[in-house]
């Protein structure tokens, strides 16, 4: 008997929880020691469907700065509330929620801030799109981690990135929020980015759980237009859309978030091929999906569902847990259960996958945000180091001729156009907290980078856009005192990012005709640009000496540009999205399949078939000399692995760093492949005359391998060729 009740008591703290020192029991899911599976199962055991329908919805905090979403005005929050998107850049009015939801919820389940720190929360950072032609996920990395830790510290525990979405249209915004054309690149800078926010461990208060984004295929926007169709094989999924997405989960991404765009005829966020069967059976994935601002009713526009309750039931069961803003899942979810059309044992699970983030980021035990003042949040000296950083390896040298740069002997440089004393627009879009006067202006940055070495002269010539030529006089003259000019393009920061998609991807008119201003002065013009898209360059291109690309630097602004053009800095960014030769070459980008005719049969009559700057083009101000590939061996078995190598030798009498790309070609395959796929980068620093010898481990299984349109792998017999640069290899697989 005595046996029993010791047993019967061992359950009972078991199951319902712990005495506590005042003799009342804790129940399990507070207790912080406890392991997390069993919390959630214990909390989830205590809730009602009302409680739970709550974690499975997302709300507003604070004042939406996103022009695309002005939803209701900022509703009174219940205090069960599962998530909300936070507006606020301090967390006081996050710690008044998170009270309310503490202290006058049943259970006291605390509230997940959201928010989108795209590339930086205040401390803001290169735009994803530059961040990958640095080709330094190491550094990515840790700019992920400041913008983790400012968030976290302002009472944000969840960041609505990386954006992970491969784009090969430049004339859709969002190609600036994610890492070009490559699936590769992209599928290596989000595991890079997820490593940034969340560490090791999601409960420090340092990290905040990221989200991959817009799962899947949004980057296939039809016409570079956003919110529209997309006509995507399930080939192209498993070839070109789903890879990163299966990286930035193997690295740990605690949450998605599901797409707008309809894949081929159901919609991203009622796909249950990718959310469920590829998502959470195949990669065993056990955070949780949200949906993108209102994609769950936006079912209803698409046309597959008839109002916002069909819309939730097709949303839920697909595999979206959570409802961002649009209460679909609120207002229909219960009456679905009670329906019989959604099982509850699924509502279980999404909740379950909800509270498991939450638990993972400490929320239960740690709920509250510590408030500490901006200036010990904000800008810290180390993080401002990180942002120049990647700012510099993020700028690409395009054209340089005649070595005209870095400048040398000049005594007055002439600084023009709309951007020179520009801030905000150096941040990009999505730009979080980030404010223009934390940025410095080109010319600030000119003026401190050669003082005591030449005068920085400026007139602004133009607006980005409209007709006025008014500057122009003005800008000529100034151009005529100098040297050499400086001339400062680009675009507006809402010229991209979401919602802004452009017809054409050259200049407006009014800044192209500035440069041809300037011309008449006769001085050397070293064009500095910077744009959230690849540009169409062609005229400008053939009139100036040198372009530098330096996209959207963030606050480091013109800094980094300005030690390129004194040499302070040796350049060392590559392209990561291919510049058409003009916006009527889009779709263009390097991993294309082979056309069944070559030479000149399929160009086009006007222009040359052949992009402006390839994938991976950039120079440097020192040269790079390649030895020949080289394998440990060049017949291999399937499993096999093998090393290839390559010396390169800064021959130059500059240090430098290099990024070596290493491609595979399989010209024969049982279905065709791409011409050819980026399967490794690394990018060295190598002093002027030092050689360094760059290695690709090779698994054939995954570098030689493909996979068909249900994602299975594959490795047939035959001849693979290693490229890099000009160089070619052919290994055997027998
Ligand atoms: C965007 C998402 C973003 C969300 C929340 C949507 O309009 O597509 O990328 O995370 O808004 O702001």
């Amino acid at each position: 008997m005595r046996k029993l009740l010791l047993s019967l008591l061992v359950l009972s703290l078991l199951t319902c929880g712990q005495a506590g020192a005042n003799g009342k029991s804790k129940a399990l899911y507070k207790d912080a020691k406890a392991p997390v599976e069993k919390r959630v199962e214990d909390l989830l055991s205590r809730m009602t469907l009302e409680e739970k329908v709550y974690q499975l919805n997302q709300y507003t905090l604070g004042s939406n700065n996103n022009v695309n979403n002005i939803g209701e005005a900022v509703r009174n929050v219940p205090a069960e509330i599962g998530s909300v998107i936070y507006f606020d850049e301090n967390p006081q009015l996050r710690n008044e929620l998170q009270k309310k939801a503490m202290e006058n919820s049943r259970l006291g389940i605390p509230v997940l801030f959201g928010y989108d720190v795209i590339h930086g929360f205040r401390t803001v950072y290169p735009i994803p799109l530059a961040q990958a032609c640095s080709w330094n996920p190491a550094l990515a990395e840790q700019a992920s981690a400041v913008a983790a830790q400012e968030s976290r510290m302002s009472g944000v525990d969840w960041t609505f990135s990386p954006m992970i979405d491969v784009a090969r249209d430049a004339r859709w915004g969002r190609v600036a929020e994610g890492y070009g054309e490559d699936p590769y690149t992209t599928g290596v800078f989000a595991a890079a980015s997820v490593r940034g926010y969340q560490g090791d461990d999601l409960a420090s208060d340092k990290r905040v759980a990221a989200c991959l984004k817009h799962y899947v295929g949004y980057g296939a926007s039809e016409a570079g237009r956003d919110y529209v169709y997309t006509e995507i094989s399930r080939q192209a999924l498993w070839d070109t859309y789903l890879p990163p997405y299966e990286a930035g989960v193997k690295a740990g991404a605690a949450t998605l978030m599901s797409g707008f765009n309809d894949i081929s005829g159901v919609p991203a966020s009622a796909h249950y091929y990718t959310l469920t069967e590829v998502l959470k059976n195949r990669w065993k994935h056990d955070g949780f999906v949200v949906s993108d601002w209102c994609s769950v009713v936006q079912l209803v526009n698409q046309g597959v569902a008839a109002d916002g309750k069909e819309a939730a039931e097709k949303a839920f069961m697909a595999g979206v847990e959570m409802d961002m803003v649009d209460d679909c899942y609120q207002k229909h979810l219960p009456v679905l259960v009670k329906e019989g059309k959604v099982p509850m044992k699924l509502i279980d699970e999404a909740v379950r996958r909800v509270l498991r983030v939450k638990f993972r980021l400490g929320l239960f035990d740690r709920p509250y945000t510590k408030e500490v003042k901006p200036d010990k949040r904000f800008l810290l000296p180390e993080s401002l180091f990180t942002v120049e950083k990647l700012a510099e390896e993020s700028t690409v040298l395009l054209k340089n001729s005649g070595k005209l740069l870095p400048l040398s002997g000049v005594k007055k440089i002439a600084v023009v156009g709309p951007l020179a004393k520009n801030q905000a627009d150096l941040l990009g879009s999505w730009s979080g907290h980030g404010k223009a006067e934390d940025v410095c202006s080109i010319y600030d940055a000119m003026v401190r980078e050669f003082a005591g070495k030449a005068d920085i002269l400026y007139a602004q010539g133009c607006d980005f856009d409209g007709e006025s030529r008014a500057g122009f006089a003005e800008a000529l003259t100034t151009a005529k005192q100098a040297d050499v000019v400086v001339l400062c393009l680009g675009e507006k920061r809402g010229w991209s990012g979401e919602n802004a998609s452009r017809s054409t991807i050259a200049l407006p008119a009014i800044q192209e005709a500035l440069l041809v201003e300037l011309k008449q002065s006769g001085k050397p013009v070293v064009v500095l640009l910077a744009n959230g898209r690849p540009l169409d360059l062609v005229r400008i291109g053939k009139q100036v000496d040198a372009i530098v690309e330096i996209w959207q630097p963030g606050v480091a602004g013109g800094k980094p540009v300005s030690g390129i053009l004194s040499g302070r800095v040796n350049p060392s960014g590559k392209l990561a999205m291919t510049f058409p030769y003009t916006t009527g070459q889009i779709p263009i980008y390097y991993n294309h399949r082979a056309p069944a005719r070559k030479g000149s049969q399929g160009r086009y009559q006007d222009i040359p078939s052949t992009p402006l700057y390839d994938f991976g083009y950039g120079l440097s101000y020192t040269d790079f000399q390649y030895g020949d590939l080289k394998a440990s061996a060049e017949r291999v078995k399937r499993g096999d692995k093998l090393t290839v190598e390559v010396a390169v030798t800064n021959s130059g009498d500059r240090d430098g760093q290099e990024t070596v790309h290493w491609f595979i070609s399989d010209p024969v395959c049982s279905i065709s492949r791409p011409v050819k796929e980026l399967k490794f980068f690394e990018k060295q620093p190598l002093k002027a005359g030092e050689t360094k010898v760059f290695r690709f481990q090779i698994d054939t299984d995954r570098d030689f391998g493909f996979v068909d349109s249900d994602g299975k792998s594959f490795l047939e017999a035959g001849d693979y060729y290693i490229l890099v640069k000009d160089r070619k290899l052919k290994i055997r697989v027998e």
